[in-house]
């Protein structure tokens, strides 16, 4: 996948969110990307070099012209995917978490020790991911080192722009004898192995594909294997990721082996920085709050997920108002869907849930958590520019100096659940129409750093 010269110039109408809760709609413009994937230059036709922008670009054979009931979107940012646990999306979502990893999931992830198996999954996941116009994903793999490897040499092959971890669990008590490290030694060294591993991947000149330290959860791992692993990260200068205050049995567990909170603990161990990544974090205090704050840590929520397994939906609200980076994730297969706007959907729906509370025989003053409500246009915020400010990368938005990750979504296409009337609707609107009706079939094209990805719109 990998070109030398990713020049191109995309003209029509984009829609994004550069900042939270506001949508930014720009009509004809012409966006010109340079030969690293970045966006050079935005013109508007009023600009006196954009025709000959448009014609230098066609004339190099670059040029695309969106048609109309097109808009331009930024490629969304998946912040938390467990690509091993892909073929069990969608099913054994019926029992809680803790029982969920021992009778299904870790049984599941032993299995990709064996590399074909993990081809076969790992292509199927990140091709349905990027049809579904998710351009950045940050990835659980499993324990093992040579099919996370292969994740990352997937994604990078394929063209989609990734955060990869080999997960690390040591800990005897609460990690069955076949699915844990052979020792706490043996895993730091293999975390280490598998962070030059990524960097030293063929053709991952621009770092398309990065490692991330990825401790699975507190309890899955020992205090030593938890310090080691924030001495790599910041040895390495790595990401990292790892889940925080899920549940109630998760935060409990940690509130009684440590007497203290996931944030206080993560944060002691050095696992709390600018290139961290909490996901759920249901459960967290105000003072936890504040941590992640000051630490620049970004949060991944996974509305789906939290439903089944912390049965709690997160205060998402309070995160933003504290100036927490909030992005989304699918948490496949604690989320079943693969869609990251369906969780933008269940992101506001689940707000309202929030807010309103749910039970008819409480009085409606008692039932719900005031100012609790998320807008789609937050929502959408939180799956472009959100997610890519919790990672640090220059994605999201379109701007000069940002990666050109984009989709298309084409409310026009055979068998669309959206209903198309723009005349009686703004962009806005109409915006708000693909994050609630928008599947894969209206994503017609794909791109990552100026590359094309997925391209449905020639097809046609
Ligand atoms: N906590 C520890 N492991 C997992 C996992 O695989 N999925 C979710 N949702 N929570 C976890
Ligand atoms: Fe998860």
């Amino acid at each position: 996948m990998y070109k030398q010269d990713n020049r191109l110039a995309v003209r029509g109408t984009y829609i994004h969110a550069p900042k939270l809760g506001e949508i930014e709609v720009v009509e004809s413009a012409l966006i010109v990307v340079g030969a690293a994937g970045a966006v050079e230059q935005i013109l508007l036709p009023d600009d006196p070099s954009f025709e000959a922008n448009c014609r230098a670009a066609k004339d190099a054979g670059h040029y695309v012209q969106l048609r109309e009931n097109q808009y331009l979107l930024p490629g969304l940012v998946d912040l938390h995917v467990h690509a091993p646990q892909w073929p069990q999306a969608g099913r054994a979502l019926r029992v809680p978490l803790e029982q969920w990893l021992q009778q299904y999931t870790f049984p599941l992830e032993a299995r990709y020790s064996d590399i074909e198996f993990a081809q076969c999954v790992y292509q199927s996941l990140v091709n349905t991911l990027l049809a579904n116009g998710t351009t950045t994903a940050l990835y659980f793999a499993s324990i093992h080192l040579e099919s996370s490897l292969l994740l990352a040499q997937i994604c990078l092959e394929s063209g989609q722009r990734a955060l990869v971890g080999k997960v690390s669990m040591d800990n005897p008590e609460q990690c069955p004898d076949y699915y844990r490290e052979q020792s706490t030694s043996a895993g730091l060294a293999t975390t280490e192995a598998f962070i030059c591993g990524v960097k030293s991947l063929p053709n991952n000149q621009l770092s398309m594909v990065r490692p991330v330290v990825t401790p699975r959860f507190i309890p899955s791992c020992t205090d030593e294997m938890l310090l080691g692993l924030g001495q790599i990260a910041n040895q390495h200068d790595c990401h990292v990721q790892t889940h925080c205050s899920e549940s109630e049995w998760e935060h409990q567990y940690v509130l009684d082996r440590f007497g203290k909170s996931d944030t206080e603990c993560l944060a002691d161990m050095g696992l709390a920085n600018g290139k961290s990544v909490f996901a759920h974090a249901n459960f967290v205090s105000d003072e936890d709050m504040t941590i992640i704050h000051e630490a620049a840590v970004g949060i991944a929520h996974c509305p789906m997920s939290n439903i089944y397994f912390a049965n709690s939906v997160f205060p998402t609200r309070k995160a933003l108002n504290t100036g927490i980076n909030v992005g989304l994730g699918t948490d496949i297969a604690g989320g079943p869907s693969p869609s990251l706007l369906f969780n933008c959907q269940m992101a506001t729906s689940m707000s309202r849930i929030l807010e309103s509370g749910v039970d008819p025989t409480l009085r409606d003053s008692v039932r719900g958590v005031a100012d609790s409500r998320l807008t789609f246009q937050e929502a959408f915020w939180m799956a472009t520019a959100g997610g890519g400010a919790a990672l640090g990368e220059n994605i999201g938005v379109f701007k000069p100096g940002y990666c050109f990750d984009a989709i298309v979504v084409d409310f026009n296409v055979e068998h669309s659940n959206i209903a198309n009337w723009p005349e009686l609707e703004n962009a806005d609107e109409q915006l708000e129409k693909i994050i609630y009706n928008a599947n894969r079939q209206n994503i017609v094209r794909v791109w990552v750093n100026g590359q094309t990805v997925v391209d449905r719109a020639s097809s046609r």
